[in-house]
């Protein structure tokens, strides 16, 4: 059989909730992962060092016994924040980033940015004590084509404000398109990407497929084919620029197979496997642990983790659902087989 062993790695975009959502989804990323960037999307989201120093002792609270997990703390930016806040996040020691949602973009993002141009002085500030800007980056507006959203965003505001703060060291959440692989890797220094496991294992047809599935919805939405291979390409090339980062967004059954339904897909339960899969796809499993483990941790300048984690070859069938509070969770590949399993993790 075949076996893979890996520094143990982090995750850099990564939903978590809160109370009995939080309980129920943590171990599965604490069993894989030794850091994690956490999203500050809560509603009402974490908009503060304060609330982030609170919303931490949570998640550690919430960790099993003996696990040994360490969340990074990110804040959510409004029109509001002040430039002092940004200070106050950088001299804590626990955030690592701030993040820019587009207000409306996506799941609680009501209370986001309206103009990125009303940042100007957070971000100055960010620029000048170096803390990292996380961006979701999708135009909003109702007119544009929801599959154009991330390119339009790309040209109109992101490639703007990467000129306008020449220093401010930027991660562009979640990618997914052939636009945003070419202006990461050909931007300036500090300027990179997490990817998700759903943008490379599938593209928009996992969306219709023999009718419509809720549980492939995600945002930025899944795109054609040709953006996927471009995403798998890129990372098979093994770029520092690009990263692992989920983005698992757990939602309950009920809010995902309704008329209207939420975006987001869980994927914590094989956050690592999934991966593997993609890279052995790719014919790249040697540039597996690159992107795991290391391209994040020194773009975020912390040190490499030491410990390990062991994946097999072998495959096996993911449940239908798992317990999510009042609720049940329906995770990527319920029901079907993934061909990697997590098979031992030791920490150092
Ligand atoms: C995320 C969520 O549910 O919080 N949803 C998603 O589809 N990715 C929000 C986000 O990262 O856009
Ligand atoms: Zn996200």
């Amino acid at each position: 059989m075949t076996v893979l062993r890996l520094t143990r790695p982090d995750d850099w975009h990564l939903h978590v909730r809160d109370g009995a959502a939080l309980a129920a989804v943590i171990p599965f990323t604490a069993a894989r992962f030794a850091r994690a960037i956490i999203m500050p999307n809560l509603k009402p989201p974490i908009t503060t060092t304060a609330l982030a120093e609170a919303y931490r002792g949570r998640i550690l609270a919430a960790l099993p016994p003996g696990a040994r997990f360490e969340p990074l703390m990110s804040l959510y930016l409004t029109d509001r924040t002040d430039p002092e806040e940004i200070s106050r996040a950088k001299g804590s020691g626990f955030v690592h980033g701030a993040k820019i949602y587009p207000a409306g973009a996506t799941t609680h993002s009501d209370a986001g940015v309206t103009d990125v141009r009303r940042l100007d002085a957070v971000l100055a500030r960010m620029e000048e004590l170096d803390l990292v800007l996380q961006v979701h980056g999708e135009l909003t507006d109702p007119a544009v084509d929801v599959f154009e959203r991330e390119p339009r965003f790309i040209e109109q505001v992101l490639a703007p404000l990467a000129q306008r703060h020449p220093r401010l060291r930027i991660v562009l959440e979640h990618i997914s398109t052939i636009t945003a692989v070419q202006f990461v890797l050909g931007a300036r220094e500090g300027i990179a990407a997490t990817v998700t496991p759903q943008h490379l294992l599938m593209n928009r047809n996992a969306l219709f497929a023999g009718g419509i599935r809720p549980h492939h919805y995600c945002l930025p939405v899944l795109k054609a084919e040709r953006h996927r291979a471009a995403l798998l390409a890129a990372v098979a090339g093994g770029s520092r620029r690009l990263f692992l980062g989920t983005d698992s967004a757990p939602h309950g059954r009920r809010t995902k197979e309704i008329a209207c339904g939420c975006a987001g897909i869980f994927s914590a339960h094989a956050g690592i496997e999934l991966y593997a899969e993609a890279f052995e796809e790719a014919g790249a499993l040697e540039k597996l642990e690159g992107f795991a483990a290391f391209h994040g941790a020194d773009f975020y300048r912390l040190p490499r983790n030491t410990g390990t984690i062991t994946l097999a070859r072998e495959s096996w069938e993911v449940p239908a659902c798992y317990p999510f509070g009042p609720d049940e969770l329906v995770p990527l590949r319920a029901g079907e087989r993934i061909h990697w399993r997590l098979s031992g993790a030791a920490a150092a």
